[in-house]
C-alpha cells in the first residue's frame, strides 16, 4: 500500500505558547539517579563542582531543561529536608525504604539541589512531604529557600552558607497521595492540600506556584474531588486558588504492571502495543481537561503531568528497586509522540517532568563509572527544544495507508505538530510504522518558507541503543530528503520508525 500524509499548516494563525515547562525533567532519591548520575561527591575524580557531574551538567544544558522536580517521587514522602543541610559528616542517615531499602546519606540536600538547578539553568520544582511530614516542616522548608531579612529559617540559611533567598516557584504538596504519598482517599487529601498550602506562604516576591498532587492515569473522579477544591463559580475576581496547578502521572508500558516488558528485548508486536499505550496520553489529558474545565472554564489551574515516560522491567541483573532500564529507538518514539500530545494541549497542559532525567526509567543519560551515554530519548529532547515557548501551530493532518490494526483496535503511525517562535517554524515528524516509510506532504498556508532543514532519529533496528562502546548508534542526523512542492510546500519520506524535525524560516 502506499502511505501518505499531508499535514495541513497555518503558519500566520498562532495558537497558546507550549510552555516551555512540558520539557521539564524529574530527580529523585532512586538508584542511581543522584547518587553516581548526578552527584559523585567532591572527592570524586570524576569532573564534578561540589560534587555535582559536571559530564552530566554539560549533557543536559545542551536541552535547555526548564524545570527539574525533586527529591521524588515516593521518596519525597518520606523526605525530612532539615536532614539534608550543613555540614554532610554531620548529617543523619535514613534507610530509602522505598526505593531498595538503601541507606541515603543525605549528602545531596537542598543547598546541593539549588546549586544543581543554577548549573543546569532549570527552575527548581521542589516536591514537599505531605505523607510523613508536618505542615510545619514544609512551611519552615518554604521559609528557609525563599524569605529574605531575618527569621529564624534565614538565620539558619544563612549559617550554611547561603545568604540570599533562592527563587522556588513550583511546590508540590505531597506526591501520589493515593498510594506511596499516604494511601488516602481523594476527600481527606482534598483538606490536606488546602491545609499545607495555607502554610506555603509567598515570602516577599516569591510567588509560589502551588500543585497539588493528582490522579494516576484514568482517575477522572480524583482530579473532580481536587478541582471542586477551587470552584469558583460566581467568584471570577477572586477564585480560592488553594492550589494553582494539578498533576497527575501516566507510565507507559508494553505489558502490565507486573509484566512491564524488556526494555531492548522486544518483539514489533510489544511495540505496535507501547505505541498504542503511549498514544492513550492524548485521551488521558483530554479526560482531565474536560473534568477541570467544569470548575475552571477560564484555565486559571495548570494541569500538570509531573511523572511520564517508559517503565520497562529493570536490567538483569541490577537492583529491582533502582529502576535501572536501557533505552532503544522505541522509547526516543515514544518521547516524540508524547511531544506532539502536549503541544496540541498548550492551553491547559503547563508543564511536564519525564521520569527521570539520569540512569533511572526514561532517562536521558546513562553513566557507566566515567563513561555517559546520551540516550536516544535525549535526541528527542534536543531537536525538540525549539517547540519550548513557542507559538503552537494547529496541525490538521490527512492520511491514507497509515493505520496500522493492532489487537481490536488501530493505530495511526503518523504523527506531527509544530510551532512558531521569532519567526522560525519547526516541525516535528513521527513515522511509528515499523517497516514502512511513508510520504509526507508539509501543506503550508499563510506564508512561505525559507531556508528549510531538516534533522533525522533512526536506526536500522528498532531495538538499537547506545552504550559506552557506541555512543552515536542512535542520534541525530542532518537529513536532506526534504524537497518543495509547486505550490510553496514541502516533501519528504518519513523512514520507518523515525523521528525528524523540519525547521524554516517565515517569510
Ligand atoms: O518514578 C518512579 C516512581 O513512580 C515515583 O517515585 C512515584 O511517584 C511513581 O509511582
Amino acid at each position: 500500500t502506499q502511505r501518505t500524509a499531508t499535514a495541513v499548516i497555518n503558519v500566520d494563525i498562532e495558537g497558546p505558547t507550549i510552555s516551555r515547562h512540558v520539557y521539564g525533567h524529574f530527580a529523585e532519591h532512586l538508584g542511581h539517579c543522584i547518587y553516581e548520575g548526578f552527584y559523585v561527591g567532591e572527592d570524586s575524580p570524576i569532573p564534578n563542582e561540589g560534587g555535582i557531574r559536571l559530564d552530566v551538567v554539560e549533557a543536559l544544558r545542551a536541552l535547555d531543561i526548564p524545570n527539574l522536580r525533586w527529591p521524588g517521587g515516593c521518596f519525597a514522602d518520606e523526605y525530612h529536608w532539615k536532614d539534608g543541610i550543613g555540614p554532610r559528616e554531620g548529617r543523619p542517615r535514613m534507610v530509602n525504604t522505598h526505593w531498595g531499602n538503601v541507606e541515603e546519606n543525605n549528602h545531596f540536600g537542598t543547598h546541593e539541589f539549588l546549586a544543581l538547578c543554577e548549573l543546569l539553568g532549570a527552575e527548581p520544582y521542589i516536591s514537599g512531604n505531605v505523607g510523613s511530614g508536618t505542615v510545619q516542616e514544609m512551611s519552615e522548608w518554604v521559609e528557609y529557600l525563599t524569605r529574605d531579612g531575618d527569621s529564624p529559617m534565614v538565620r539558619l540559611r544563612k549559617a550554611n552558607g547561603r545568604e540570599d533567598p533562592w527563587k522556588v516557584r513550583f511546590w508540590g504538596l505531597g506526591n501520589e497521595t493515593w498510594g506511596c504519598g499516604g494511601n488516602m482517599r481523594a476527600e481527606y487529601y482534598a483538606d490536606l492540600a488546602r491545609q499545607y498550602a495555607t502554610y506555603c506562604r509567598d515570602h516577599g516576591d516569591n510567588k509560589l506556584y502551588r500543585i497539588a498532587a493528582g490522579a494516576s492515569d484514568a482517575d477522572y473522579a480524583w482530579t473532580e474531588t481536587l478541582m471542586k477544591q477551587i470552584s469558583c463559580f460566581g467568584c471570577e475576581a477572586t477564585p480560592k486558588n488553594f492550589f494553582q496547578g494539578l498533576s497527575f502521572h501516566y507510565y507507559t508500558m508494553a505489558g502490565s504492571w507486573d509484566a512491564k516488558g524488556s526494555a531492548t528485548d522486544f518483539d514489533v508486536e510489544d511495540y505496535y502495543r507501547t505505541m498504542v499505550a503511549a498514544r492513550r496520553i492524548d485521551r488521558l489529558i483530554a479526560g482531565h481537561s474536560a473534568v477541570m474545565d467544569c470548575y475552571d472554564p477560564n484555565r486559571k489551574v495548570g494541569l500538570v503531568l509531573d511523572e511520564w515516560g517508559t517503565w520497562w522491567d529493570v536490567e538483569p541483573g541490577t537492583n529491582p528497586g533502582f529502576l535501572y532500564q536501557q533505552n532503544t529507538l522505541r522509547d526516543a518514539l515514544v518521547a516524540s509522540t508524547h511531544f506532539d500530545v502536549f503541544h496540541r494541549h498548550a492551553e491547559r497542559l503547563v508543564m511536564a517532568n519525564i521520569a527521570q532525567t539520569v540512569n533511572v526509567l526514561q532517562a536521558m543519560v546513562l553513566t557507566e563509572g566515567e563513561r555517559l551515554v546520551r540516550t536516544p530519548t535525549y535526541h528527542v529532547f534536543e531537536m525538540n527544544k525549539r517547540h519550548q515557548d513557542a507559538a503552537s501551530l494547529a496541525v490538521h493532518l490527512v492520511t491514507s495507508g497509515t493505520g496500522r490494526p493492532v489487537a481490536d483496535g488501530e493505530l495511526e503511525t503518523v504523527s506531527a505538530s509544530a510551532s512558531v517562535r521569532d519567526g522560525e517554524l519547526l516541525v516535528s515528524l513521527t513515522n511509528l510504522d515499523a517497516e514502512a516509510a511513508t510520504e509526507l506532504t508539509l501543506d503550508l498556508r499563510g506564508g512561505t518558507v525559507d531556508e528549510p532543514t531538516a534533522r533525522l532519529l533512526t536506526a536500522d533496528r528498532l531495538q538499537a541503543h547506545n552504550t559506552g562502546d557506541d555512543p552515536d548508534a542512535v542520534s541525530a542526523r542532518p537529513f536532506d530528503g526534504v524537497t518543495r512542492t509547486t505550490d510553496g510546500g514541502l516533501r519528504l519520506t518519513l523512514p520507518p520508525h523515525s523521528f525528524v524535525t523540519v525547521a524554516a524560516r517565515l517569510r
